[in-house]
């Protein structure tokens, strides 16, 4: 990786899943990165393990993005750049439960930090957007172009937020901005330094495997086995969060391209299915993980694969690694972190 990047990004959400591989990503490449969390749903262990894996010049404000004050500060004291914002809740299940506080924590505080940014001129954004809002296809694999259906709060927040940054270009042709919408982020940092640690009962499905293979739960339950799909279970498109990283960085590389909001899917173009998953983890780990198939989840979708063209054309990147890498990487973090980042066991 060149390590010739200059600049100063903002990464929000710095201690949560993709953004700690995204800052490990940006440092390595030579970025100077300030990143920011209010540490809702990730913890404070993250810094010392994205310090350790990567070199480099990561300073750490703790806050909320919807303080606006304590985010100007930030503007004031770095010479920012560009901005990467991850922050945001993400249950799908939750957003149905507590809608405004989702509205609040997504939409509300996007608006924020674009008029923070418009304050203090900087007009580079690359958004952290997802494939939810696409909602149920009438077929894969899945281009930008496809209609958005968003059918849940968490996916309609996403959405808002891509329609207020369009608006925003449209209105300025001063900003350059793109919406990443990622299909299902999995795996790990190679190191077993950074991984995914869901706080309480996993909602998704590889940190609940994982968790299964340490022997935290005792099986996996599949939801549903009655999807028209190969063997009838929900089929997705599981990238590795390392891949994922590098996407951000070279969208970041690449705003410079062409002003205005443009969105770009981040996936493989391979669809896996739950029980395809559960094998790969299973071979990954060295031993057959039970599992009980039991009803549908409410709102879930048959499949959803990525058509990945446009990342390749526009951005010149593809997903390197393939499910069994991305189960090996998941479970060498699960196996040196059993309880996760909170272990103190942990390495
Ligand atoms: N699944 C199970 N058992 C589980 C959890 C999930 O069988 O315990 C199945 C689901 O039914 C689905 C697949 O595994 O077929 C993947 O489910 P995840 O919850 O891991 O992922 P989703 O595709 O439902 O959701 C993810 C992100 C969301 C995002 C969504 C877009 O978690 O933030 O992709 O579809 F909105």
């Amino acid at each position: 990786m060149s390590t010739d990047r200059t600049g100063t990004i903002l990464v929000t959400g710095a201690a949560g899943f993709i953004g700690s591989h995204t800052c490990v990503d940006l440092l390595s490449a030579g970025y100077r990165v300030v990143g920011v969390d209010n540490f809702l749903n990730s913890s404070p262990r993250v810094l010392e393990r994205v310090r350790k894996v990567a070199t480099g010049e990561f300073e750490f404000v703790r806050l909320d993005v919807r303080d606006r004050d304590a985010l100007a500060e930030v503007f004031r004291r770095w010479p920012i750049d560009a901005v990467v914002h991850f922050a945001a809740r993400k249950a799908v299940g939750e957003s149905v439960e507590m809608p405004l506080e989702y509205y609040d924590a997504n939409v509300n505080a996007t608006l924020g930090l674009v008029g923070v940014m418009a304050e203090h001129d900087v007009r580079r954004l690359v958004f952290s957007s997802s494939c939810a809002i696409y909602g149920a296809v009438d077929r894969v694999p899945i281009t930008e172009d496809t209609p958005a259906r968003p059918t849940n709060p968490y996916s309609r927040t996403k959405w808002m937020c891509e329609q207020i940054l369009a608006d925003v270009c449209a209105q300025d042709q001063g900003w350059h901005i793109t919406s990443l919408r990622y299909f299902n982020p999995i795996g790990a940092h190679p190191s077993g330094l950074l991984g995914e640690d869901p706080h309480g009962v996993p909602n998704n499905v590889m940190p609940f495997i994982a968790q299964v293979a340490v022997g935290r739960r005792d099986e996996l339950a599949v939801f549903g086995d009655d999807y028209p799909t190969p063997d009838g279970t929900g089929v997705r498109d599981y990238i590795h969060v390392v891949d994922l990283a590098e996407g951000h960085r070279l969208a970041l590389d690449h705003l410079g391209d062409q002003a205005g909001h443009r969105v770009i899917n981040l996936g493989t173009g391979r669809g896996t299915s739950v029980l395809e998953l559960l094998a790969a983890f299973s071979a990954a780990c060295g031993r057959v993980l039970p599992h009980r198939v039991v009803p549908r989840r409410p709102g879930d979708v048959a499949a959803l694969v990525a058509d990945a063209t446009l990342a390749r054309e526009a951005l010149g990147w593809t997903a390197r690694s393939g499910v069994a890498q991305m189960c090996r990487d998941a479970w060498e973090f699960q196996r040196l972190n059993p309880a996760g980042y909170d272990d103190e066991k942990g390495v």
